[in-house]
């Protein structure tokens, strides 16, 4: 199974994403985003660069936002690595036919990627992914 994957950003959780902010800012990271709001999945997100490693920052504003169960497991800590691919639909079915992965969520438009294509997958061996539509 070749892929061909690239490396789009690493998601991280935290609870209040402007306090959040400002600590990345500390670290040497600047925003490359503005905070937006995804009101399909009730998160604010905002994306931040440093050294070339693009980190998103995301925070549930609701109860009903389906990351707001993984912030209770996570707390503030990664919980995705996302992969770039111009072979959208193929790829996420070989990551489930020859890959081992689920299916988290059917592809939705993601508003903070410019209305691009996402699909979480699972692994029980390898945690989360996430699939970005080039
Ligand atoms: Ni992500």
């Amino acid at each position: 199974m070749d892929l061909d994957l690239k490396i789009h950003h690493i998601g991280y959780l935290v609870k209040n994403i402007d306090k959040a902010i400002e600590k990345f800012k500390q670290l040497g990271f600047k925003c490359v985003s503005e905070t937006t709001c995804d009101e399909i999945r009730y998160i604010h997100i905002c994306f931040m660069e440093k050294d070339g490693y693009v980190i998103e920052l995301v925070s549930p504003y609701d109860s009903n936002s389906v990351v707001s169960k993984l912030m209770k497991q996570y707390k503030n800590s990664p919980y995705h690595i996302c992969y770039l691919t111009d072979k959208f639909e193929e790829t996420c079915i070989a990551l489930q036919t020859g890959g081992g992965y689920v299916m988290v969520n059917n592809p939705l438009p993601a508003p903070a990627l410019e209305g691009k294509r996402v699909v979480f997958l699972i692994s029980h061996i390898s945690g989360m992914i996430e699939l970005l539509e080039k």
